[in-house]
């Protein structure tokens, strides 16, 4: 019996399994509206039987966008664009669809990778005026004015995701940008009750966690994406990480999606396979929050263990996802296990395999 596809209820959420499709930036936004590409690439990934979609990290704020393309749901026309794929995407498929709420900080207004010529041309924000490496442009620290902003931005951009019927927030606090940038001893220089001791650099991440949680309702599971490491000496790291995870457990928090580094270019890191797994288990052994863990998970067998291992919850998978979109079917067919798919594709079961498909509760 495979542990991997065992139900598991996040809050209120009941998940299928326990694959998780990991946020992914994909740069084809028309300013912060969602496109047909998104109606096409979500749809596919929406067919996969994850237990769980993640959308794309989605700016709060125009500022707040890694690139130009981003999504963003910062208006009601934001909303409506996004509103309508999702629409498109549940009339076919019954997967939970979640959203990444996310602001760059200092990281905003790059490039996307394949349009160098295309990055933003606005003043970033940040904890503190220290720029990410000696080629960006130095961010602008947030005063109070700015915290309240950003604050009621992600606020703002929860209620939308609730009321356009996404099932679950994710914070994104990871990867070096703003909430993350707070919670570094390496970009937080603040000399207020925003900055200093540990404590106070968790304050304003988790003022955002509160006014989100407060925002929409208690049906609606949020979570948090945090790294939980910088991979810097004298940054933020594991110790800290589960203090703050012990935090959010006190706080009706969802889960929490463990990943690392992303916020100094010194990072010193050499990505393996399940190189992230023991961050994830020890703050889940530490915090008992529900958690996912990520980060090279290729091989449904090495799915299986992290769950069977009781090393996480629920495993993301990012890349593999792009690379083979039916991963979740084949992680299913190797296990002995059944998933959701179309009933326009079950005709690609093989023959003489086990019964691979359950039937889908949408049949449309
Ligand atoms: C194309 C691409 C876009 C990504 N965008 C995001 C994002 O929007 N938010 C986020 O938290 N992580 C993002 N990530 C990181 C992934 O969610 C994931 O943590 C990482 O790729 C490691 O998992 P993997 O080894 O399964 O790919 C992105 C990764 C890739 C490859």
């Amino acid at each position: 019996m495979s542990q991997l596809f065992t139900p598991y209820s996040i809050g209120p959420l009941q998940l299928e399994n326990r694959i998780v499709i990991a946020p992914m930036c994909t740069y084809s936004a028309e300013d912060g509206h969602a496109t047909d590409w998104h109606r096409i690439h979500l749809g596919q990934l929406a067919f996969s039987g994850a237990g769980l979609l993640i959308i794309e990290a989605t700016a709060i704020e125009p500022e707040g966008r890694i690139s130009p393309a981003d999504l963003g749901l910062w208006s009601d026309s934001t909303a409506a664009a996004l509103g309508d794929v999702l629409k498109s995407v549940r009339k076919y498929s019954a997967m939970p669809i979640a959203i990444q709420l996310a602001h760059a900080g200092r990281k905003a207004g790059s490039a996307p990778p394949w349009l160098p010529a295309q990055r933003g041309d606005w003043q970033t924000v940040a904890p503190s005026a220290q720029a990410f490496n000696d080629i960006d442009a130095a961010p602008a620290a947030l005063d109070s004015a700015g915290l309240q902003r950003v604050l009621q931005g992600f606020v703002s951009a929860a209620q939308r995701a609730h009321r356009i019927g996404i099932d679950a927030i994710e914070i994104h606090a990871a990867h070096g940008y703003l909430l993350h940038q707070f919670l570094s001893p390496l970009s937080n220089l603040r000399t207020d009750e925003y900055g200093g001791s540990p404590e106070n650099r968790m304050r304003f991440p988790l003022a955002v966690f509160d006014a989100v949680r407060e925002s929409v309702p208690t049906s609606m599971p949020v979570g948090i994406r945090i790294s939980a490491t910088d991979w810097v000496a004298g940054g933020w790291d594991i110790e800290q990480s589960v203090v703050l995870a012990q935090a959010l457990a006190k706080r009706d928090c969802a889960f929490i999606h463990v990943s690392s580094g992303g916020l100094s270019p010194l990072q010193a890191i050499t990505p393996t396979p399940n190189y992230q797994v023991p961050l994830a288990a020890r703050i889940r052994s530490e915090s008992g929050l529900p958690t996912i863990a990520v980060g090279m998970v290729t091989e449904a067998e090495q799915a299986e263990a992290i769950i069977a291992n009781g090393h996480a919850d629920m495993v993301g998978v990012a890349r593999v996802m792009l690379y083979n979109p039916h991963w979740p079917w084949h992680a299913a067919a190797k296990l002995g296990a059944q998933i959701s798919a179309p009933p326009q594709y079950w005709r690609s079961h093989p023959v003489g395999m086990h019964p691979l498909f359950k039937p889908s509760a949408i049949t449309a």
